[in-house]
């Protein structure tokens, strides 16, 4: 199973200056803590509740819709371009390149065991959209096209535009084999066209929020076209249930995990590092930005009083920002507490040749495994910034498979949601990025927001008060 270390964060070992004696703590927040993991698993799930992300891994029968599905794809299938922004993308990009094997665009059909190549269009930026394009084979393209609210505005963009193109290279009857959606169940503009076109189409159900849907068909579809072992996923899941819902915060690694990350933050240390020591978890910590700054950046508290709380996210990825960002986070400001991601063994095992035995600045690293290497580096990491007293702590996940890897997202999302109860406030809502939204719309001229067009262009803008 995956664990969680938390000795880095104590004051035995870092110091009491910014160590935390977390029996105190423990102590200090052990009832909120019971009220907020009783709450969040036990409260009968009411709609608008968004809960219903937590039991995402009894879903059985979408395994079989979806390797149903698959078995109705064309052989030949080389391309599957999947759209969609935020929850919708980050949590698969995070899956494939995590658990497909390393560069697999670039692998022959073969090495790809007759699976398509894949890629995300999550931004409207037309050059990359052309560039894309133009090495598509449109006639071997399927797109999936995700957006649980069936409205977003870069999403719908990018479909619209790709179904154009998918329609003069195959032609208006053939367009429906191109095409699967994910998307609510009823509601939103995408579900209309899916009826009205009678398009293939898997649901976001009902209340689980799109930072909280990989495990739906959000991210389940894609990756069970892609060949990866979506049933492991469930388990790895399901086994850790019992664990992240816990009442008791001795018995719950979510429920430590933010109990550091709240004391922490309350602490003066409002930056929370992620930092994966695998080059294949990078996107998990894109991932995990977006999880954590969109469930916990909020004005307004549980109980309608204005506290603009949050922590900021910050991603990392060992060994590469150790000459980047880690001089930062030794020597900066105290205003950080730090999560590793450790793999207890690589599925690889690679060997540094000694070619320069007489050098012995060189020869140190020779007939040493790769893997020493990354693990030293990962340790020596912590151990400096523990004795400069950083509070860092570390999960390990045994090796990187489909099982552990739906653990950590998991275990994160049960986190963050721990943590907006320690807060205070909702971590299923996102009403900041609406203004925006609606800006956006003022300026592309959608019917209903012309009011706020001279406002978009800063002609007439007040800034909020509060
Ligand atoms: O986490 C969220 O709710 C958001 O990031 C959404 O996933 C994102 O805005 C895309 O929304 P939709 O799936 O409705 O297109």
């Amino acid at each position: 199973m995956i664990s969680l270390d938390t000795k880095n964060v104590l004051a035995q070992t870092i110091g009491s200056h910014h160590g935390l004696d977390l029996e105190f703590a423990i102590q200090n927040h052990r009832d909120s803590i019971k009220d907020i993991v009783e709450a969040l698993w036990h409260q009968p799930e009411t709609k608008n509740g968004w809960r219903r992300w937590l039991k995402l891994g009894e879903n059985q029968k979408l395994v079989d819709d979806i390797n149903a599905y698959v078995k109705t794809l064309p052989q030949d299938l080389e391309h599957l371009v999947i759209i969609g922004i935020g929850g919708s993308s980050l949590g698969g990009m995070a899956m494939f390149e995590a658990l497909l094997p390393s560069y697999w665009n670039e692998r022959s059909r073969e090495q790809r065991n007759g699976r398509p190549r894949y890629y995300f269009i999550d931004n409207v930026d037309p050059d990359k959209l052309q560039g894309l394009l133009s090495i598509l084979d449109l006639k071997r393209t399927l797109v999936n096209v995700i957006t649980k609210s069936g409205t977003t505005a870069e999403t719908m963009a990018g479909y619209l535009w790709l179904k154009a193109e998918l329609e003069k290279a195959v032609g208006k009857e053939n367009l429906s084999k191109h095409l699967v959606m994910t998307t609510d169940p009823a509601k939103g503009i995408l579900r209309d066209i899916v009826q009205k076109e009678g398009l293939k189409a898997f649901e976001v159900p009902e209340d689980v929020g799109g930072r909280f849907s990989v495990f739906s068909a959000v991210g389940l579809l894609p990756a069970g076209i892609l060949g990866l072992p979506i049933a492991e996923m469930l388990q790895g899941i399901q086994d850790l249930v019992p664990q992240v819902s816990n009442p008791d915060v001795d018995q719950n690694m979510a429920a430590q995990g933010a109990l550091v990350q709240y004391v922490c933050y309350q602490n003066q240390k409002p930056i929370s590092v992620f930092m994966p020591y695998s080059a294949k978890l990078a996107y998990v910590a894109d991932w995990y930005v977006q999880l954590w700054a969109e469930s916990l950046g909020k004005k307004m508290s549980l109980d309608q009083r204005v506290v603009h709380e949050g922590p900021t996210p910050v991603k990392a990825v060992g060994v590469t920002d150790q000459h980047s960002q880690v001089q930062l986070f030794n020597e900066g400001p105290f205003d950080k507490v730090f999560t590793f991601v450790r793999l207890e063994k690589f599925n690889e095992d690679l060997t540094i040749p000694n070619l320069y035995p007489d050098v012995s600045d060189l020869s140190y690293l020779g007939n040493r495994t790769f893997e020493t290497l990354l693990q030293a580096e990962g340790d020596a990491t912590r151990a400096s910034l523990s004795k400069n007293q950083r509070p860092n702590m570390t999960i390990t996940l045994p090796k990187l498979d489909a099982y552990h890897f739906a653990q950590l997202l998991y275990l994160l999302e049960v986190q963050t949601a721990i943590m907006g109860g320690l807060l205070k406030v909702d971590p299923f809502d996102q009403p900041g990025v609406e203004l925006a939204k609606q800006y956006t719309y003022a300026l592309m001229g959608r019917p209903g927001f012309e009011h706020l067009k001279d406002e978009a262009l800063g002609k007439t803008l007040q800034p909020a008060i509060g």
